[in-house]
């Protein structure tokens, strides 16, 4: 396990999780890499951690540059454990290290998780000298938990924004224009959907905090680095933030004997003939994470359930849990759904999804038993008209 340099006395000493398929209900089809940084200058600096089962990656990637008991400083930019897991480690090594996080909320969250390892706190605009280079640090509270800073350093212009700009993405490869770049943008993509889309007027602030460093390079703390490619991510960013819809509609539904699935159809062909893009995703098939990626900038969701003992399937609740607690726009909703005798899982997803800072587009859809031809017309004509009408 070796460092990998960067950039001139600047290495990644993280390590890569190939094997992380759930980040706390996050399907990680691609693993992720926990980054951390260590940097040579008269000080040395190691700014974030790894988590802890992969505190000896860190440690052998670390001293194949440097004996770790010299590091004189430790940046916690995030306390969250995938960040920090393995700080009580290399602070039990690097004895006479000094660990800045955060002033308040950093110092609070370390010292929850781990006590006192005798914390400095930090504050906006604070300059930390290394030597040739500095390190100044930058607060973006909520992007995504109270404590998260970037830290900026210069002559280098290098930012290390942790979870911001990052991607769980496991690959050998460090730099953009290494990896495989349209699967990078699919993971950040996914990644802020998952992890950063309820905070997005606190990230835009986190943005325009940014915004007049002269950046050469972002180092996040998940995945690929951005060198070459830094204007393309900061613009997915920016639209991202401003929660811009695309001419997309997402139809998400489970089904019990495909009557539910007719009228997923039956919308999919409405959306379809008003020019949008419809994308389907059955439950039974289809994780959460993945369905929150795409209905991100959708105008138009489309949720629907059989009803099942009196309620909308497990599996409609599951991921309307989801999307109530991730969902940062005010898009269309149709909420829709078959029944045998009970009826009530129609009712059950419009009220859920009128939770979600959505707005209706239509009453609840709902048929029993198995729909016709001319009833599946009639919804494909009913949500034309109410699209036309809105
Ligand atoms: Fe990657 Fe919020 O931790």
């Amino acid at each position: 396990m070796k460092a990998m340099q960067i950039a001139e006395g600047v290495y990644w000493v993280g390590a890569i999780d190939w094997n992380l398929r759930n980040f706390h209900g996050y399907e990680t089809e691609k693993g992720s890499t926990y980054n951390a940084y260590l940097v040579i200058d008269e000080k040395i600096a190691l700014i974030d951690t790894v988590k802890e089962p992969f505190k000896e990656e860190m440690l052998a990637r670390i001293s194949s540059v440097v004996d770790p008991a010299k590091i004189d400083v430790i940046i916690s930019n995030h306390a969250e454990p995938d960040h920090s897991g393995a700080l009580p480690f290399i602070a039990g090594i690097a004895k006479n290290a000094k660990i800045y996080a955060a002033a308040g909320a950093g110092i609070k969250d370390l010292t929850a998780y781990y006590g006192d390892l005798g914390y400095v706190g930090v504050k906006a605009g604070e300059t930390l000298s290394l030597g040739k280079r500095a390190l100044t640090f930058v607060p973006t509270p909520m992007v995504h938990w109270p404590d998260n800073m970037v830290s900026f350093m210069t002559p280098d212009n290098i930012l290390f924004s942790n979870d911001a700009f990052g991607q769980h993405y496991a690959s050998d490869e460090r730099l953009d224009t290494e990896c495989d770049l349209p699967e990078a943008y699919i993971q950040a993509r996914k990644y802020y959907a998952n992890i950063v889309q309820p905070y997005g007027m606190q990230t835009g602030k986190a943005l325009a905090a940014c915004a007049n460093l002269p950046i050469q390079t972002i180092c996040p703390s998940h995945g690929i680095i951005w060198t070459k490619h830094i204007p393309e991510i900061l613009s997915l960013y920016q639209s991202w933030v401003a929660n811009n819809f695309d001419d997309t509609a997402v139809i998400v539904f489970d089904t019990m004997w495909h009557s539910t699935e007719a009228m997923a159809h039956a919308i999919e062909n409405a959306f379809l003939a008003c020019g949008l893009k419809p994308r389907l995703y059955n439950l039974h098939y289809c994780h959460n994470s993945d369905v929150i990626a795409d209905a991100m900038t959708a105008k138009y969701i489309a949720v629907g359930s059989p009803t099942l003992n009196n309620n909308m399937m497990p599996s409609v609740a599951s991921f309307l849990t989801y999307f109530k607690g991730l969902n940062g726009n005010k898009k269309k909703y149709i909420a829709f759904g078959s029944y045998g005798w009970g009826g009530q899982s129609p009712d059950q997803v419009h009220e859920a999804l009128a939770a979600c800072k959505c707005e209706a587009l239509m009453p609840a859809i709902r048929l029993a038993y198995k729909p016709s031809a001319e009833q599946l017309e009639k919804i494909t004509a009913d949500v034309i008209e109410a699209i036309k009408n809105s």
